[in-house]
């Protein structure tokens, strides 16, 4: 049975500073046209991350990423959809996630937006795994390096609960 940590990986206060900080240096070096959200888990650090930049006249997008394929071996088959290439056709994007784990759906992210003509795309996350990594990709902006362990809140889920907490939470398995 998976239980939640005793107390957040990462609570609330230490959140919102670090969103303060990642939108000041974000606005201050990159010039872009439109955040391109990943849905579901994106919606609360877009929401936030937005609010801590400079006022523009910036868009926001949100694109939707599955896994389909045979799942006994998770074949890491990325499905994208909810956007028209019209839109982002010659526009400079920040493209958002919630977590960088094995790499498989940031890179079919910038994939499908790059065939769409995007001009630029920077990629930020909110947390990162590095340990996981399957794929040599590396988001341009992280919130929080964090260690090898399934976490949920702050729009993260398991199961598509826990998306509502505040702060970041580690799934544990109960002894
Ligand atoms: P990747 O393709 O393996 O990098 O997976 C990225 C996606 O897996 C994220 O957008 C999340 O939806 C999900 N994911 C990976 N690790 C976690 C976690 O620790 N908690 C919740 N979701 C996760
Ligand atoms: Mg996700």
């Amino acid at each position: 049975m998976l239980n939640l940590s005793k107390a957040p990986l990462i609570d609330a206060q230490k959140i919102a500073k670090r969103i303060g900080e990642l939108g000041k240096q974000i606005g201050g070096e990159y010039d872009f046209d439109i955040i391109v959200g990943a849905m579901t888990g994106s919606f609360i650090f877009v929401a936030d991350l937005c609010r801590a930049m400079p006022r523009k006249k910036t868009q926001v997008k949100f694109i939707k990423a599955s896994s389909y394929g045979d799942s006994t071996e998770s074949s890491h088959k990325v499905k994208v959809s909810g956007l028209d290439n019209a839109k982002i056709e010659g526009a400079r994007l920040l493209l958002v996630d919630d977590i960088l784990d094995t790499g498989h759906t940031m890179q079919a992210l910038v994939k499908e937006l790059s065939a769409m003509g995007a001009k630029e795309i920077r990629t930020c996350v909110f947390l990162d795994k590095p340990e996981r990594r399957e794929v040599p990709i590396k988001a341009d902006y992280v919130g929080f390096e964090i260690p090898n362990a399934f976490v949920v809140g702050y729009g993260l889920d398991f199961a598509d609960e826990y998306r509502t907490f505040p702060d970041v939470w580690t799934l544990e398995e109960k002894q």
